[in-house]
């Protein structure tokens, strides 16, 4: 009888442990230097068509009655644009932007941009990286923050830097060439 004491306080303590680990609200450790961050410079062309045959983002929300200097003050696309290689429509594939894009400034065409940029090439595949930004479309150079990541992109932060290589005034095709640095884990 009195060997089974010990057993039963032995499982009673691992037990007790056991439930405390389980329940771990949160924990703190220090950055090792295994975990040394990384900085990945990525160079491609988002290739956004709002219409036609091969449409890759529409218009999803309008306002109802606001009078603004500018016309297009609350229009609001979903896209599933193509990220590649070049600006050739036909350039190699290696990713897609997924996201919303809205007109939020009342006199100019400046963006609001909630996108995930999506890979699919090589190491990258499957990784994503999600910027939030200010985009003033007629700027030359427009700079967004990259606010996280996923898969090789875990810890992502960062910024990209777009220019418009081309867009067209009747049909909307926009593309634009995009530098983005982020350091990651
Ligand atoms: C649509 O995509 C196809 C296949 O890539 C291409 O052959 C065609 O020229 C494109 N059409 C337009 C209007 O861009
Ligand atoms: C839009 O504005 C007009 C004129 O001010 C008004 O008559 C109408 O009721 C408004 N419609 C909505 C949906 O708010
Ligand atoms: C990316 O990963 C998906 C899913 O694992 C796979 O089907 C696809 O072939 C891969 N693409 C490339 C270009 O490696
Ligand atoms: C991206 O980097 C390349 C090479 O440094 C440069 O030529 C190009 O102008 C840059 N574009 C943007 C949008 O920053």
């Amino acid at each position: 009888m009195a060997t089974f004491i010990p057993f039963i306080l032995y499982s009673v303590v691992f037990s007790t442990c056991f439930s405390v680990i389980s329940s771990k609200f949160s924990e703190q450790s220090p950055i090792t230097m295994k975990d040394m961050e990384k900085k990945t410079s990525l160079h491609f062309y988002f290739h956004d068509i709002p219409g036609g045959k091969n449409q890759t983002s529409t218009a999803i929300a309008r306002p109802i009655n606001m009078t603004a200097a500018s016309k297009s003050f609350g229009i609001t696309f979903m896209a599933d644009d193509m990220l590649r290689e070049g600006p050739e429509p036909t350039s190699k594939l290696v990713g897609r932007a997924q996201g919303i894009y809205g007109f939020a400034s009342q006199q100019n065409a400046v963006l609001l941009m909630v996108m995930n940029f999506a890979f699919v090439d090589g190491i990258y595949n499957g990784s994503s990286l999600s910027i939030l930004g200010r985009n003033a479309v007629f700027d030359n150079v427009r700079e967004m923050p990259v606010v996280g990541g996923s898969g090789v992109f875990r810890l992502a932060r960062g910024y990209a830097l777009a220019k418009t290589f081309s867009f067209n005034l009747y049909t909307g095709v926009a593309v634009v060439e995009y530098n983005v640095s982020v350091v990651h884990f």
